[in-house]
C-alpha cells in the first residue's frame, strides 16, 4: 500500500510535463553482444532497431578489423559471420567499456592476438577485474598496470571457476565468451545477479550454457552458432531518463513502447514504483529471450526511497537519473552499495553531488553512494557532464526541475549513447501555462 505523502514536488511555473509515447533505439547491451555473437555463425545474421551511437560502433568497427564484415542497411545492422583475423591496426574502444571488456574475452577465446586503445575515460577504467580471469583461463595479456591500452596474445584457453569480487556483467560475459572457445567448462558465480543478456542469447543461439539466477557454466563451441534475425528491444536505460522526468513532473504520463523488460534490467522502473509512481508493464514479445513489452509511467507525489547493493545491478547505469529524480521526491533517498558508479565512464557519485550541490539540492557523498533529501526546487546553473553521457542526460531531465535554466558544458557526449535524445524529448514535453 502506498504511503501518504504530506507535501508535493513544487509545482513549476510554466507546468512542465510529459505527455504521450516513445519508442527507442535498441538496447545497447543487446546490441553488442548480437554483433559479437554474429561473428561466430557463418552466415548472414541482421539485427534491427540496433542501439545508435558511437559506442556500438566501436563495436563494429573494432569487429571490422577483425575481419567481420558488416553494413548499415536502413534500421538494420547486416552483418556476416566469418573466420576472425588477426587485426592489422589497434583496436580503438573509444569510450565504451562494454566493447573493450566483452571484446577482450571473446577474441582471446578465438586466439587472437590484438592491440586494444580507448579514450582517456576509457584508458582511466579498470581491466584487471578481466585481465585476471582470462589470464587464470590461459590468456596472455599485456597492460597499463591494468588499464588501456593493453596486448592480448593468441592463446588456447582452459575453462576455470570464476568468482568475481564486483557485481559486473561485463565481467560475467567477457568470462562466457572467452568460455565459447576454451576447452572444458567455464562457470561464472555470482552473489549479486547481473544482467544475462550473453546468456540468454548464447542458449538461443545453440550454445551448450546453463544458467540460473546466480551461476552460468558454458561449454566450448563444437561449431558455429545458429545465423538470426532479431528486433533488439528498446534500451530501458535510455528510456529511465524520460520516465523519472514522467514520474517527478505533475500531470505527466508517458508510454515507453517495445523495451526491453529483462527483470535483470528494470530495477529503476520497480524503484519508481516505491516512491510512488504509477508504473505498469504490459508484456507482448519475446525476443532471443528477451521478454519485451510497453511501460507506462504516471506522475504521483513521490517519497525518498534507500536501496542497498543488491538493488544496484538492476539499475546500475539509471542511478544518475534515480538522483535527479530524488530531488523532487519527500525525504531522504539513500544509494548506497553503489562503489562501482566511481568508475564508470566518470566518477558517478562526485559528479553527481558537485552537480546537484549547484543546483541547490541537499546531498551526502558517501564513498559507496549519496543520499538526497527533498523535495528542491532546483536553481538554474551551469553543471559539468565530465564527459559522461549518463551524467548530461540527468542534467538534461534536471533542468525540467529547475526554476532556471541548467545549462551543461558538454553535451555532446549523448551522442556515446543516444543521439536521438533531445529528438526524443521534444516530441512528449510539453509546456502548459
Ligand atoms: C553492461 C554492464 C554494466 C553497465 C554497462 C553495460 C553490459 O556494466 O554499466 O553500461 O553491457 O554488460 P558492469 O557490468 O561492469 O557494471
Amino acid at each position: 500500500m502506498r504511503r501518504s505523502v504530506k507535501q508535493s514536488a513544487p509545482k513549476q511555473p510554466d507546468f512542465m510535463l510529459i505527455r504521450g509515447s516513445l519508442t527507442f533505439a535498441g538496447d545497447k547491451s543487446i546490441s553488442h553482444r548480437a554483433l559479437m555473437l554474429a561473428a561466430l555463425t557463418d552466415g548472414e545474421c541482421v539485427v534491427r532497431n540496433p542501439a545508435r551511437g558511437q559506442d556500438l560502433e566501436a563495436t563494429r568497427r573494432c569487429l571490422a578489423a577483425c575481419g567481420v564484415k558488416s553494413a548499415w542497411e536502413g534500421n538494420s545492422i547486416r552483418i556476416i559471420g566469418d573466420t576472425l583475423i588477426n587485426p592489422t591496426s589497434d583496436l580503438d574502444c573509444g569510450n565504451s567499456g562494454t566493447t573493450a571488456r566483452l571484446l577482450l574475452g571473446f577474441l582471446a577465446g578465438q586466439k587472437i592476438t590484438a592491440c586494444f586503445t580507448g579514450d582517456e575515460s576509457l584508458s582511466r577504467r579498470p581491466m584487471d577485474r578481466v585481465i585476471e580471469p582470462l589470464t587464470r583461463m590461459g590468456a596472455k595479456i599485456e597492460s597499463a598496470q591494468g588499464h588501456l591500452p593493453l596486448t592480448l596474445h593468441s592463446r588456447q584457453l582452459t575453462g576455470i571457476t570464476n568468482q568475481s569480487p564486483v557485481a559486473s556483467a561485463q565481467v560475467k560475459s567477457a568470462i562466457l565468451l572467452a568460455g565459447l572457445g576454451a576447452g572444458g567448462t567455464t562457470t561464472v558465480i555470482e552473489k549479486l545477479s547481473t544482467r544475462d543478456h550473453t546468456e540468454k542469447m548464447l542458449i538461443t543461439l545453440g550454445a551448450e550454457i546453463e544458467f540460473t539466477e546466480s551461476q552460468a557454466t558454458v561449454k566450448k563451441l563444437t561449431g558455429n552458432l545458429q545465423t538470426f534475425e532479431m528486433i533488439v528491444p528498446g534500451d530501458p536505460s535510455t528510456a529511465a531518463f524520460f520516465a523519472v522526468a514522467a514520474a517527478g513532473l505533475p500531470d505527466s504520463e508517458l508510454i515507453i513502447r517495445q523495451v526491453s523488460l529483462n527483470h535483470r534490467r528494470i530495477g529503476l522502473y520497480s524503484v519508481l514504483e516505491r516512491m510512488g509512481a504509477s508504473v505498469v508493464y504490459r508484456q507482448t514479445d519475446l525476443i532471443l529471450g528477451e521478454p519485451v513489452g510497453d511501460i507506462k509511467i504516471k506522475s504521483r507525489p513521490l517519497q525518498g526511497v534507500t536501496l542497498i547493493a543488491k538493488d544496484i545491478p538492476g539499475m546500475i547505469d539509471e542511478l544518475p537519473a534515480l538522483a535527479v529524480l530524488a530531488t523532487q521526491a519527500q525525504g531522504v533517498t539513500e544509494i548506497r552499495g553503489a562503489r562501482e558508479l566511481r568508475v564508470k565512464e566518470s566518477d558517478r557519485i562526485a559528479a553527481l553531488c558537485e552537480n546537484l550541490k549547484r543546483l541547490g539540492a541537499q546531498v551526502k557523498e558517501y564513498a559507496d553512494g549519496l543520499t538526497i533529501t527533498g523535495p528542491t526546487r532546483l536553481k538554474g546553473e551551469s553543471v559539468r557532464s565530465f564527459g559522461d553521457h549518463r551524467i548530461a542526460m540527468a542534467f538534461k531531465i534536471a533542468g525540467l526541475f529547475s526554476a532556471g535554466t541548467v545549462s551543461i558544458d558538454d553535451s555532446a557526449c549523448i551522442k556515446i549513447s543516444a543521439p536521438e535524445f533531445d529528438d526524443l524529448l521534444s516530441r512528449v514535453l510539453k509546456i502548459s501555462t
